[in-house]
C-alpha cells in the first residue's frame, strides 16, 4: 500500500467537479490506498479529487468515535433529501490546521453505489452524515471556507493564504521537475 499525496487548497483539482465512476475493476487497490493515505493523516474522510483523483468517490471511517460503525466506501454518491440542521467544527485534510464552524442538515438520504456497483439509499444522521456531506461537497468542489461567513472567514484568511501560496509553489516545482525528466 502507498501513501497518496493529499493536494491542499490552491490546487485546482479541488475547484474541478468529479465525475461518476463507470469502470469499477480497478478501484480496490486506488480505494486500499485512500483508507491507508486517510489513517496516516489522521482524517475521517477523504474524497478522491484530494488525493489528485477526479473521480465521485469516497471513503469514510468513524469507528473509533462509534464502535457500530465500520470503514464506509461510496461511490457515485448523490443526497436525495435532508432535514433538520446543526452547527459543528469542521477541519479538512486539503486545509491544514484550521477549523471553521459549519452549519449543516442534521439527517440526509443517500444514494449511492458499493465497490459491486449495487444501489444503496440509506439514511444518515450525526458525524456520519455530516462527513459525508463534507466529502460529497469535495467532489462537487465545494470547500468548508466557502460554506461559513465572512466573519469566520476573516479569522482564517492569513492561515488560508499561506497554504494556497504553498500549495501553488509546489505545483510550479512539480511541473518545471516533470519537464526535465529524460
Ligand atoms: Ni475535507
Amino acid at each position: 500500500m502507498a501513501v497518496l499525496e493529499v493536494v491542499k487548497y490552491g490546487n485546482p483539482i479541488l475547484r474541478k467537479k468529479c465525475s461518476m465512476v463507470t469502470d469499477f475493476s480497478k478501484l480496490s487497490d486506488f480505494i486500499d490506498n485512500m483508507f491507508y493515505t486517510m489513517y496516516e493523516e489522521e482524517g475521517i474522510g477523504l474524497a478522491a479529487n484530494q488525493v489528485g483523483v477526479g473521480m465521485n468517490l469516497f471513503v469514510i471511517d468513524i469507528s473509533h468515535t462509534d464502535e457500530n460503525e465500520f470503514p464506509r466506501i461510496f461511490v457515485n454518491g448523490e443526497i436525495i433529501s435532508s432535514d433538520d440542521e446543526s452547527i459543528f467544527s469542521e477541519g479538512c485534510l486539503s486545509i491544514p490546521q484550521v477549523a471553521l464552524e459549519v452549519k449543516r442538515p442534521e439527517n440526509i438520504v443517500f444514494k449511492y453505489q458499493d465497490i459491486r456497483e449495487k444501489w444503496h439509499e440509506e439514511e444518515f444522521d450525526g458525524l456520519l452524515a455530516r462527513a459525508i456531506q463534507h466529502e460529497i461537497d469535495h467532489l462537487n468542489s465545494v470547500l468548508i471556507i466557502d460554506l461559513v461567513s465572512e466573519m469566520q472567514r476573516v479569522r482564517v484568511n492569513q492561515e488560508i493564504k499561506k497554504i494556497k501560496k504553498h500549495s501553488e509553489a509546489k505545483l510550479k516545482q512539480q511541473s518545471i521537475t516533470k519537464r526535465f525528466v529524460l
